[in-house]
């Protein structure tokens, strides 16, 4: 008989920059105030990449991390995935750029770009790659620089978002791991969030600032995070005959505490079986779940067994979700 195969999380890791930005340090930049942002969003710091710092850094020290909690070597390596909108360069991917710092020369390497949503896309891609039996031992990394595109005189997006990264090994395991993934986008919302400087539609790097602007609507977006993200967790758990009283724990992105709260609602989970990073870290969009992961595994609250559900929100939009047995 043919066992099933699954893709199961061997090892997870972070990487932060180590100057962290408060809420009363963002007073001295904009016209807003600290009981402002942690009433409407949970946010209290967030940590920031200095002159020099990149995202490939960020996700360097989370590979390892992950690498070493996993004990495999770059050798091991199949493949490597990286979500980032905040890619170092436009190319080599920054996945190339990992891969060659990690010594994991030869193997696949690619980013995929689903803004917030972009870890859980990348996790489905190594999924599905070693559910197929095509590839063993995958790294799948959320890395972003995201304050690198901030404007820093708009109050309603500089607050919101910070840099980091998280990386997970995904193994084959014929015993337990990832149950099933499901992604979803939307690309006529797009002038909700954006960032409108590109290559193809007229780059002008000599302009002041190119790059720099995420705009946002920002209650529009609260509204379609919430209604996608509640018909979103309905679909995963239908999709595999599971009760919301099966789940352990909740491993949303971590955008805005009142819309990891109504996620919760809708699920009837406790908070204290939610993982909670966005006091800490802000937005820090593909790299906010595996951060998060990362902090939930390592802090010994997660424990093998348990019923995780990962889920995520972003520009495009995109949104996605992953049920797995940790
Ligand atoms: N400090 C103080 N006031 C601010 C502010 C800040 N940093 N940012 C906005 N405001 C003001 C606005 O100008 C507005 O003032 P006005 O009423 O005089 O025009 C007021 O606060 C309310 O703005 P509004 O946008 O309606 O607030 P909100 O309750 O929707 O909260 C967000 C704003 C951005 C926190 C909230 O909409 C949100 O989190 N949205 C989702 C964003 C998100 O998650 N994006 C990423 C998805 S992956």
């Amino acid at each position: 008989m043919k066992m099933t195969t699954y893709a199961r999380i061997a090892g997870t890791g972070s990487g932060l920059p180590d100057k962290i930005l408060t809420n009363k340090d963002l007073e001295q930049f904009v016209e807003t105030s600290d009981e402002w942002i942690t009433s409407r969003t949970g946010i209290r710091q967030r940590h920031v990449v200095v002159e020099g710092e990149t995202t490939c850094d960020l996700a360097e020290r989370a590979s390892i991390a992950a690498m070493q909690a996993a004990g495999v070597t770059a050798a091991d390596l199949d493949m490597i995935v990286v979500g980032t909108t905040t890619p170092d360069l436009i190319f080599p991917s920054t996945a190339c750029l990992l891969q060659h710092r990690l010594g994991a020369n030869g193997c696949a390497a690619f980013d995929v770009n689903a803004a917030c949503s972009g870890f859980i896309y990348a996790l489905s891609v190594g999924n599905a790659y070693i559910r197929s039996g095509v590839a063993k031992t995958v790294l799948v990394v959320g890395a972003e620089t995201l304050t690198r595109m901030l404007d820093w005189s708009d109050r309603n997006t500089c607050v919101l978002f910070g840099d980091g990264a998280g990386a997970v090994v995904l193994k084959a395991d014929t015993e337990t791991g990832i149950l099933s993934t499901h992604l979803h986008a939307d690309g006529g919302k797009k002038e909700l969030l954006y960032n409108p400087v590109g290559v193809s539609v007229g780059f002008k790097p000599e302009e002041k600032n190119a790059g720099v602007r995420v705009l946002m609507t920002g209650n529009e977006v609260f509204k379609h995070a919430v209604k996608a993200l509640d018909s979103l967790v309905d679909e995963t758990l239908a999709a595999n005959g599971l009760d919301k009283a099966d789940l352990d724990w909740l491993i949303p992105h971590q955008a805005n505490l009142r819309i990891i709260e109504a996620t919760a609602k809708r699920l009837q989970m406790p908070m204290d079986r939610v993982i909670v990073t966005v006091h800490k870290h802000g937005n820090t969009s593909a790299g906010s779940v595996p951060l998060a992961l990362d902090e939930a595994i390592r802090s010994g609250k997660v424990q093998r067994g348990q019923l995780l559900l990962l889920e995520a929100f972003g520009g495009g939009f995109t949104w996605g979700s992953a049920l797995l047995r940790y």
